[in-house]
């Protein structure tokens, strides 16, 4: 209905259309979070051990051995390894290193590695982590190692199945997360070989959001399903390793310091010129047409915390369906959990418009990645159906449309037989990876449509 009457306006004449009625659309509420001490914070988040499984720590220097870790305040076990990867203690006592939130939390732009950006460049297309670990279980001779190898090398191959992506860059978190509830006794956190629950095959392409919205949003994910404590929901991850609730209970003390950290966290600048008159020119623009949505920005900002159900923002409806983590029999899981004492999962069938600071720094576009611009969240017509990124380089980055250089091709997955070349194709024909909706950019002219780029790069 809304809908309609933008696109009837826009074919009658110049003039502004008037924004969307969201007075229907009650503000997500603000839960009371824990103080936490945010320089506590990031060091536990680059040096704690909260994966508490993995591969042991001799096997993986033979294998991998020792590299620069890319970003600060790395310290002892974990000054020679990657920023991606932790090292920990395991309960038997052996030293492992495991994958850890900056594998998805962490992403490059214009070459810079932003601890905070969603990795835009993952690739979740393969079971290449379990045959990974599989390498490093070759090589490990001593039992206690080889026990503890097992451990997590079973744990890699019980979710495997349920986390694979049709394509490269976007994230299968929220299905990965399911595969382990389904893994895991509720009561005792126990893992349990056989899942108790069917975990869901349908995996959702999600794009990783950045963390830096996480202080102006009241609540977690695309679909506002993350209520109550965030730092009880946030050390979720550690669900791969945790096998009792006393385990969790230490952990989650140290994420009440993790949380304050990631409300801390400022949006990249833009890093090249602002034309600033465009972009005074886009302000009025934005304000009129976007920030009921998105809020206004500057001196005072604002940020009305709406969630627009799914049939008005009409992007892919896939994850708002309630999918993987977020269907009925996980949500329950998470509500009778240790999760279950301060947060619960409440998803609805919709999309959180979210905050746009640094908006220039995070494509691909939408909850699932689908559009490579800016250009083409503002203009449907400039979305391509099947696209391929010129690389995965991120200086291979287009600062007039701002988002990744693409090339456009005229073939979706079906017709590629590689799967090499397969997996590259952002194929928008797919479940999950539509490319649909969000017209509200559609009826401006083409000079609003560019002074509105110009106003986004300066946010
Ligand atoms: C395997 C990839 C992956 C790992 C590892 C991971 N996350 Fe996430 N994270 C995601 C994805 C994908 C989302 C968005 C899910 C959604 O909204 O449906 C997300 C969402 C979030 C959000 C909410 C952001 C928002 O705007 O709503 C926070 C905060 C967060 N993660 C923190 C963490 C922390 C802290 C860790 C480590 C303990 C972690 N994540 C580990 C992929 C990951
Ligand atoms: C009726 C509310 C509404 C209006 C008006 C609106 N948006 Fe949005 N916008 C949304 C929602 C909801 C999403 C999330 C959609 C999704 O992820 O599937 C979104 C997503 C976006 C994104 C992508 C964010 C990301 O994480 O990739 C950008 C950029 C954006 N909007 C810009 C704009 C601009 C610029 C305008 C004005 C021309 C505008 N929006 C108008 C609701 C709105």
């Amino acid at each position: 209905m809304r809908i309609a009457s933008l696109l009837v306006l826009a074919a009658c004449g110049t003039e502004l259309p008037p924004p969307p009625d969201v007075s229907g659309y009650p503000e997500l509420p603000s839960d009371p979070q824990r103080a936490g001490d945010p320089a506590k914070g990031y060091d536990y988040l680059v040096n704690g051990g909260y994966i508490t499984c993995g591969i042991p720590r001799s096997a993986y220097d033979q294998v991998v051995g020792p590299a620069d870790p890319g970003i600060s305040g790395r310290t002892g076990a974990n000054a020679s390894l990657p920023y991606d990867f932790s090292a920990a203690m395991s309960k038997e006592g052996v030293p492992v290193v495991s994958a850890n939130c900056l594998t998805c939390h962490a992403g490059s732009i214009n070459g810079q590695l932003v601890v905070g950006l969603g990795a835009a460049d993952r690739n979740f297309t393969s079971d290449q982590m379990a045959s990974y670990v599989d390498a490093a279980g070759s090589i490990i001779t001593d039992p206690t190692e080889k026990a503890e190898w097992q451990r997590f090398d079973d744990r890699i191959h019980a979710i495997a199945p349920y986390t694979k992506t049709l394509t490269i860059g976007v994230n299968s978190a929220d299905s990965l997360t399911a595969a382990l509830m389904a893994h895991r006794d509720p009561a005792t956190l126990a893992w349990l070989d056989q899942p108790r629950l069917d975990a869901p095959m349908i995996v959702a392409p999600v794009d990783v959001p950045p963390w830096w919205r996480m202080q102006k949003k009241h609540v977690m994910f695309y679909t506002a399903a993350g209520r109550g404590d965030h730092a009880r929901i946030e050390m979720a991850a550690s669900l791969l390793c945790t096998d009792s609730v006393d385990e969790a209970r230490a952990i989650d003390a140290a994420f009440v310091d993790v949380r304050a950290w990631i409300e801390t966290l400022q949006a990249p600048k833009w890093p090249f010129a602002i034309d600033q008159a465009l972009a005074a020119r886009g302000k009025p623009v934005f304000e009129k047409t976007c920030s009921r949505c998105h809020g206004t920005y500057g001196d005072s900002p604002t940020y009305p915390n709406l969630l627009i159900p799914v049939d008005v923002v009409a992007t892919d409806p896939l994850l708002a369906t309630g999918t993987a983590e977020f269907s009925p029999d996980f949500v329950q899981w998470f509500a009778q959990s240790f999760w279950g004492e301060t947060s619960h999962l409440d998803p609805q069938p919709g999309y959180v418009a979210p905050p746009l600071d640094g908006i220039w720094a995070t494509a691909p576009f939408f909850h699932n990645g689908s559009v490579p611009t800016l250009e083409g969240v503002l203009d449907s017509s400039k979305r391509p159906t099947y696209w391929v990124r010129t690389s995965y380089d991120s200086t291979d980055f287009d600062p007039v449309a701002v988002g990744w250089n693409f090339t456009a091709i005229t073939h979706g997955q079906a017709m590629e037989p590689t799967q090499t070349a397969r997996v590259k194709i952002y194929d928008t024909t797919l479940d999950g990876y539509h490319n649909t909706g969000h017209p509200f950019g559609d009826a401006l002219s083409s000079d609003d449509r560019r002074a509105v780029i110009e106003y986004l790069k300066s946010l």
